[in-house]
């Protein structure tokens, strides 16, 4: 495959790459090179040429809660605890319901497509049956992703409260599952957070986790009266980072959490030795009030950062508005504490693109190797009055851009169309 176009991308955090009106092969899925001209052997070949349109490498989102989509924008008047109770909890209740949750979860990749996240690290809901159903749709749609089915068995509602033995059992089955029938889905454990999940079902998780060499994902001090609800429940335990890692759940490189707002020095040490991916949620932290990840701090300790939706703590799952959001907080953020220089739009687009992509491998950039995920993006009409450059117009689609902006998805090298067609 050879595309013809304006290719944008980074190759480190501060290192951000513009190639105008070059040709790109792509051989096996995976990018071959850049030229400038293109070399004989490829003459006969077909070029797709998308003109003066920006190529960008597709958004990889390490935290979302699919079934929450339906929810977005709905009840920001409450902080975490309350607003789990009230608004989230009974929304994750409905997905008993395979005809729900059949339409919420195709609606979901639909949106999902549309907006240029190719690639998911996902929170279903306790559901095997629903969630073994969002696998395989996800399988259909053209995307990847991590999809664990959520464990909860302490503090929850009665309908949403699982016997440990049954989730651990309903767990590996669908481990299992998964790995002898999906190809572009892989499990991950999911225990909601640490006020949610018993010590017998951590217990539980992390020994699935050492069986099947699993990854993990959960919540980390996101809000202030979660983390003193955590030191209640675990008292003889130092940290809500130790909670985790006592229980085997800190799997070395291969665990996402999310938030991991209200941190020591000591846990952040444990995060960074562990290899664990923060995920950082600006806009849902505005939007549940839950307070500011000292994101600049974190980077320079060499903590491994990625900015991530968390739908629907936050208000959409448009990656471009994580983008935005992250950086608008951390200039609020500097005006307070001079010294943590703000975020700058490449290192964003880095946070979102090959941050968040090496969990899933080589994916995110366009460096040679890379699984060829992209979005191919036009901005609006004005453009046509006044012309832009490719980084302008990165600019544009970054901070009022939407699905209408993106003219194709590809995912692992293949041109992505609309999943599903819903009456
Ligand atoms: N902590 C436990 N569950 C949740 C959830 O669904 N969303 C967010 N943002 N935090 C959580
Ligand atoms: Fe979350």
């Amino acid at each position: 495959m050879i595309i013809k176009g304006n290719f944008l991308y980074t190759s480190s955090i501060d290192e951000f790459v513009v190639k105008e009106q070059v040709y790109l092969v792509v051989k096996d899925g995976k990018i071959e090179d850049f030229y400038e001209t293109l070399p004989t052997e490829y003459a006969e070949e077909k070029i797709t040429d998308y003109g003066t349109a920006i190529i960008i490498p597709a958004f990889n989102d390490l935290h979302i809660h699919a079934p929450q989509l339906i929810n977005r924008g709905v009840g920001f008047d409450k902080e975490l605890l309350p607003w789990l109770e009230t608004y989230t909890f009974p929304v994750e209740a409905k997905y008993q319901d395979m005809a729900f949750a059949d339409r919420a979860y195709k609606l979901f990749l639909n949106r999902l497509w549309a907006v240029g996240t190719m690639r998911f690290s996902a929170f279903a809901t306790l559901h095997k049956e629903a969630t073994w159903h969002f696998m395989e749709l996800t399988e259909q749609s053209g995307l990847s992703a991590y999809i664990g089915k959520v464990n909860m068995d302490r503090n929850s509602p009665d309908i949403l409260c699982e016997k440990t033995d049954v989730s651990l059992a309903e767990t590996e089955e669908l481990i299992v599952k998964c790995n002898e029938e999906l190809k572009h889905v892989n499990y991950i454990l999911t225990p909601r957070f640490v006020p949610s999940t018993t010590e017998e079902m951590m217990t539980g998780l992390g020994k699935l986790g050492e069986k099947y060499d699993l990854p993990v994902q959960s919540h980390l001090s996101e809000n202030r009266s979660e983390v003193a609800w955590v030191k209640e429940l675990h008292p003889t335990i130092k940290t809500y980072t130790d909670v985790y890692n006592e229980f085997g759940l800190m799997r070395q490189d291969k665990t996402i959490m999310a938030h991991s707002i209200y941190l020591s020095e000591e846990e952040k040490a444990l995060l960074a030795e562990k290899g664990v991916m923060l995920a950082h949620c600006a806009q849902s932290n505005a939007d549940l009030s839950s307070g500011v990840m000292p994101l600049r701090k974190n980077l320079e300790m060499g903590l491994r950062c990625c900015i991530a939706s968390d739908i629907a703590g936050s208000h959409t799952p448009d990656m471009n508005r994580h983008i935005a959001a992250s950086i608008e907080l951390s200039k609020i953020n500097w005006l307070s504490h001079p010294e943590e220089k703000a975020l700058q739009l490449p290192e964003a687009l880095f946070l979102a693109t090959k941050q968040s992509g090496s969990f899933f491998g080589k994916v995110g950039s366009f460096e040679k190797g890379y699984d060829f995920d992209a979005l191919v993006i036009e901005t609006d009409e004005m453009n046509g009055m006044l012309p832009r450059t490719p980084f302008e117009k990165l600019e544009q689609y970054i901070y009022d851009g939407d699905d209408r902006n993106i003219l194709a998805r590809y995912c692992k090298g293949a041109y992505v169309t609309k999943p599903f067609e819903l009456s």
